[in-house]
């Protein structure tokens, strides 16, 4: 049984009596007790009626004003335009930093009184769909009203209200099925890469230390992905994030429903998005087939994932000055396939290889590591990659490392494919990080800018790759001889 309604003179008697009580309660209070400002913040100092009380963090209230416009923050100011209209080569596709953008029950919404200015959402968002191959499938993917709009501020106050909540910080907002989610290399190397790499175009100025005056990512959300598809079968991503960002909060599918149920208006203070649809529509994805490709269209330090990843190296409790093998003996690792049972050398060659590269150190006193990486722990691949001058391999996930070596002048990626074949994954991620990378086929090896059309061959996949230890040993020892007057 319900109690009985309280009747207004109860009501009346009720609030009188919390005033006389607020009143002589705070008189009674030491002054010092309310009014302390430095104490905000310090959580164990603020009393609890003072936390419970509504402030600024919660709510963007603009009441009678006009609703705050979305700022589009990556692109290169007033040229943007024109970059779309006259040509597609510094379109930064599928990664966009937004000022307040607004979501409601799901939908995107960017508010502009200005439409001409924001770029089409086409290079923004998608549907977020499985991606097939082909301009078809492309189609499909085109975001429509469901997904993202374009509003302006008068219509933003008749659909929103007279305020919206705050989701404070800086969010990664991933708009990507699973698909490319749950591996390594398309982890760590695109999307990281490609969300750090547009970040970080904010701060050009990011030292070799890895310092920059980007605050950290409070927020990694997904409106795709369950809580439960986001690992890889190496352990890696969540590794990855939780050393990169300790305190990253993570939102997925059930979260972004949650949002969207309660009909409220949200706006991010910050959002990067990552739309690998987006993404395919670069000039830099269709030259190389790299997401990550397309934000470094945008400006940048040389050492702009320095603070990732010297953050994952100080993780796995090696100083980040480690590496580069130019003040210290140079490390050379092979990441053997040869355990895999799949893309293998041929095992003479294999084993001709690694004579070769034993000979260097016992000749040149270099460190020479030959390892399977699916028998390393964690931390042992990265402090390995870490220390690591000369990478090496068969094409494949074991080199994905390579984005944790220290940029030198004598930092190398040497990656094996069978003759004719090459594709793009490893060579432009070296690159990327300002290092050198060398394809080799057998005897012969290629370097940016003259490297090879993607191309999976038959044999690419198989177990019969011929490679040319003595070539790959002669390649390091030039590569380790040169340029070291240019060290400091
Ligand atoms: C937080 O408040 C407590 C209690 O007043 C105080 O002892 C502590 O020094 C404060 N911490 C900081 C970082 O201000
Ligand atoms: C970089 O940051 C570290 C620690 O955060 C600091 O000790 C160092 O002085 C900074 N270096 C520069 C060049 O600001």
């Amino acid at each position: 049984m319900a109690p009985a309604a309280p009747t207004p003179r109860e009501i009346l008697l009720l609030s009188l009596l919390l005033f006389i009580l607020l009143v002589t309660h705070s008189t009674s209070l030491p002054k010092s007790g309310l009014a302390k400002p430095e104490l905000k913040g310090n959580l164990s100092a603020v009393p609890p009626a003072l936390s419970r009380s509504k402030t600024i963090d919660t709510q963007l209230i603009w009441s009678a004003s006009p609703v705050p416009q979305t700022k589009i923050v990556s692109h290169v100011p007033g040229k943007f335009h024109a970059v779309i209209s006259s040509s597609a080569l510094t379109r930064p596709s599928g990664w966009t930093i937004l000022d307040r953008l607004y979501i409601l029950k799901g939908v995107l919404y960017i508010v502009s009184d200005e439409p001409r200015t924001v770029p089409d959402i086409r290079f923004i968002y998608s549907k977020g769909v499985f991606i097939q191959p082909g301009p078809e499938a492309a189609e499909t993917r085109i975001p429509s009203d469901e997904d993202i709009r374009i509003i302006s501020s008068s219509e933003a106050k008749k659909l929103f209200g007279s305020g919206a909540q705050i989701m404070g910080g800086v969010t990664f907002l991933v708009n990507d099925p699973p698909q490319f989610i749950t591996h390594y290399y398309h982890w760590s190397a695109e999307l990281w890469f490609g969300f750090w790499r547009t970040y970080s175009s904010l701060d050009t100025a990011i030292t070799s230390e890895g310092n920059t005056t980007l605050p950290a990512v409070r927020r990694l959300m997904f409106n795709h992905l369950d809580a439960f598809h986001w690992r890889d079968y190496a352990l890696m991503n969540q590794w990855v994030v939780r050393s990169s960002f300790p305190s990253i909060i993570m939102e997925f599918i059930d979260d972004w429903r949650d949002r969207a149920e309660m009909g409220r208006p949200f706006v991010f203070d910050r959002v990067v998005i990552a739309d690998r649809s987006a993404a395919m529509l670069s000039y830099n994805y269709a030259r190389y087939q790299r997401t990550a490709g397309a934000p470094m269209a945008l400006p940048g330090s040389v050492n702009w994932w320095m603070p990732i990843r010297n953050n994952v190296v100080e993780f796995a409790g090696l100083g980040p000055a480690i590496g580069g093998g130019t003040t210290s003996i140079p490390v050379i690792t092979y990441i053997s396939r040869q355990q895999w049972g799949r893309r293998m050398l041929i095992p003479e060659h294999h084993d001709k290889l690694v004579k070769e590269l034993y000979k260097l150190r016992d000749q040149y006193g270099y460190e020479v590591n030959v390892v399977n990486a699916e028998a390393m722990s964690r931390v042992e691949q990265i402090q390995l990659a870490a220390r690591t001058t000369i990478m090496m391999g068969v094409h494949g996930n074991g080199l994905t490392s390579l984005i944790w070596m220290k940029p030198s002048p004598r930092s190398t990626v040497m990656e094996f494919f069978y003759p004719q074949g090459f594709a793009h994954d490893y060579e432009y991620t070296t690159r990327a990080l300002g290092m050198v990378h060398y394809g080799f086929w057998n005897s012969e090896y290629f370097t940016s800018p003259a490297v090879p059309i993607p191309k999976y061959v038959e044999g690419f996949q198989g177990n019969a790759i011929p490679l040319d230890g003595e070539a790959v040993a002669r390649l390091c020892v030039e590569r380790l001889t040169l340029a070291s007057e240019v060290d400091d």
